[in-house]
């Protein structure tokens, strides 16, 4: 397969363009290393991309339409990954215009010229942010608008462009909904990823949101769950791709102390924009994708961890 990732120098695209390298699959890469967390993450994922022969590494950003429109013309692609987007709740509070500007008017572009460049199968990267404040299991089908952030907003928003140009150039559509992703060279502004490298350097954590619960993720498995979209979705589809086994704040603070036990916690009042608990029904991806699962929480974050230590 020839397939373009928008978002590759990313957390999550990074992890995805390696696998397709390694199955021998050819992968071209969008990213203008947007300046939202450390860029020296991002660097170290695109020299370790720059490995392979079959990645091609383009620094555009989204909003530059020749410049995406160059790529996509130099193609047949097989599929589009657009993964590319500005994450982060708090954030999105404080630059919510930035959120508008790369994650619904650079989506639109990427959608248009998608379509205009005839790839069959675009896949978009969505959030389980879209189905607001509710009680789980969640199903595809529970999504209602009812967002409690910026961040939020701007991915019902992408979903609802991409549906809108599906139906106007038929292109094959499938919408993943990610539910909080972790794992080596996470992203540090996310809870596992911080939680760990201030532990390790003996910083004290600050945890928000007593009482609340994570849908934690290990990349592994969002990984496989895209490869297997690209290989088995038919149709137009909403996939849920989370682990379907929520944690609450008080597990992971103690599988944390299993490996810090030291590590010094101060608890923070609710932070606005966060929910109270995400925990994905999967049963759509399981019986659709094959998508199972294989990583628990211990498992995947005793991998991080190990990976830190591996780093340092
Ligand atoms: N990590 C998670 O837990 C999670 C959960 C739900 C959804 N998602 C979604 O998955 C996708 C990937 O997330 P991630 O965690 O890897 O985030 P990330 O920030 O690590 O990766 C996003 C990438 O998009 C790039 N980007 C941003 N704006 C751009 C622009 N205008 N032009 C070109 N590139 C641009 C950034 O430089 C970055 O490399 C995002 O769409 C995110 O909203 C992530």
């Amino acid at each position: 397969m020839k397939v373009v990732v928008t978002g590759g120098a990313g957390f999550i695209g990074g992890h995805l363009c390696e696998y397709l390298a390694k199955q021998g699959h050819e992968v071209v890469v969008i990213d203008n290393r947007y300046p939202y967390y450390d860029n020296g993450r991002k660097e170290r994922r695109l020299d370790n991309l720059s490995r392979y022969a079959n990645v091609q590494l383009n620094k555009v950003d989204l909003l530059d339409r020749e410049g995406i429109k160059t790529i996509f013309q130099d193609g047949p692609y097989d599929a589009l990954v657009h993964l590319a987007a500005v994450p982060g709740v708090p954030y999105s509070f404080e630059q919510p215009e930035e959120y508008i500007k790369n994650n619904i008017t650079g989506t639109l572009h990427v959608l248009e010229l998608a379509g205009e460049a005839q790839i069959p199968h675009v896949i978009f990267g969505s959030s389980s942010s879209v189905y607001g404040d509710q009680e789980g299991p969640l199903k595809e089908i529970d999504a209602v608008g009812q967002v409690v952030s910026p961040y939020a907003a701007s991915k019902v928003s992408g979903e609802a462009y991409a549906h809108m140009y599906q139906h106007r150039y038929g292109f094959q559509l499938s919408i993943l909904r990610f539910f909080t992703v972790y794992g080596p060279e996470g992203r540090p502004d996310m809870a596992i990823q911080k939680f760990i490298e201030r532990a390790q350097a003996g910083l004290p954590i600050d945890v928000y949101g007593k009482g609340t619960s994570r849908d934690y993720t290990y990349i592994d498995d969002i990984i496989m769950g895209i490869y297997q979209t690209l290989l088995y979705a038919k149709g137009n589809e909403v996939y849920n791709l989370g682990s379907n086994s929520p944690v609450t704040l008080e597990e992971l603070i103690n599988e944390l102390k299993l490996h810090y036990p030291a590590i010094e916690i101060n608890e923070k009042p609710y932070r606005m924009g966060d929910v109270k608990h995400t925990w994905a029904d999967i049963d759509k991806a399981r019986e659709q994708l094959g998508f199972t699962p294989a990583y628990s929480f211990r498992e995947g974050l005793k991998r991080t961890i190990d990976w830190l230590n591996r780093t340092r």
